[in-house]
């Protein structure tokens, strides 16, 4: 693992930008895979600078996303479609044709989760996979348990990440207890990836990633067994990640 150390949040946003225009230029039909949460909107808002300056052309570009709540639309403030048209899609030249997000109201779930793995497969997988961590060390919706889930697949949620999602929610019982995740085959196999983590509250969880045994109780330490992983974190996230400080 590579690490980046960045003096806070909006270093960290514009380190990450830059990591992934890079990859745009070097491939222009690139295939991203994209997160969602509160940590990458800096970057995407980076990243919105650099098309609007016309650094930046998106129109080849494919993205894949990790995540969707079981049982909400794309036109649901709290949706990750929605999430992804406020926070990014609107902004920039990408044809919404090449975007793909789980369908969170598909009545047919396990054909729409086999149907988003082919679909991952069908465009050559992912070249740069983007990652956020939940508290709990989860990637994407991939939740601590017993083993690690390979395909797309429906989620129950853990009790802390519907407790740390609430914030986004009107009320702690409006959060979905679902959702439908990319498993770790597609994740594994993207070419490079791209963690991301902003704040002391994601220490622990960083540590427990990449300085301690893998283990699918902490399905971030997966990542412990893929070649290409690059982290841009800032100092306060950092601070339980010593055996890497030193280097
Ligand atoms: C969410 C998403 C993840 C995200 C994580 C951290 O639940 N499913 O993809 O990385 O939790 O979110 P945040 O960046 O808001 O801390």
């Amino acid at each position: 693992m590579k690490l980046f150390q960045t003096a806070d949040y909006d270093s960290m946003s514009r380190k990450a930008a830059d990591f992934i225009a890079a990859q745009i230029i070097l491939k222009p039909d690139c295939v991203l895979g994209l997160a969602t949460g509160s940590t990458p909107i800096g970057t995407y808002q980076n990243l919105i600078d650099l098309y609007i300056s016309d650094h930046l052309d998106f129109s080849r570009v494919k993205t894949v996303n990790l995540d969707e709540y079981r049982g909400l639309s794309g036109d649901d403030v709290n949706s990750y479609h929605y999430y992804m048209k406020e926070n990014l899609f609107q902004f920039i030249n990408i044809n919404p044709d090449n975007t793909y997000i789980p369908d969170g109201t598909d009545p047919e779930p396990e054909e729409m989760c086999a149907r988003y793995d082919r679909i991952i497969s069908r465009l050559g997988g992912i070249d740069l996979q983007i990652l956020g961590i939940g508290r709990n060390g989860h990637i994407g919706f991939n939740e601590p348990g017993d083993v690690f889930h390979v395909n797309t697949h429906c989620v129950d949620l853990a009790r802390r990440t519907i407790r740390d999602n609430r914030r986004f929610f009107p009320c702690e019982a409006d959060v979905p207890r679902q959702a439908y995740t990319m498993g770790m085959g597609a994740i594994m196999n993207a070419k490079k990836i791209l963690l991301l983590a902003s704040g002391k509250e994601k220490a622990p969880a960083l540590h427990k990633a990449f300085c301690q045994p893998v283990s699918p109780r902490v399905p971030a330490s997966i990542l412990q067994l893929h070649p290409d992983v690059t982290v841009i974190a800032d100092f306060k996230a950092c601070e339980e990640l010593a055996p890497f400080l030193k280097n």
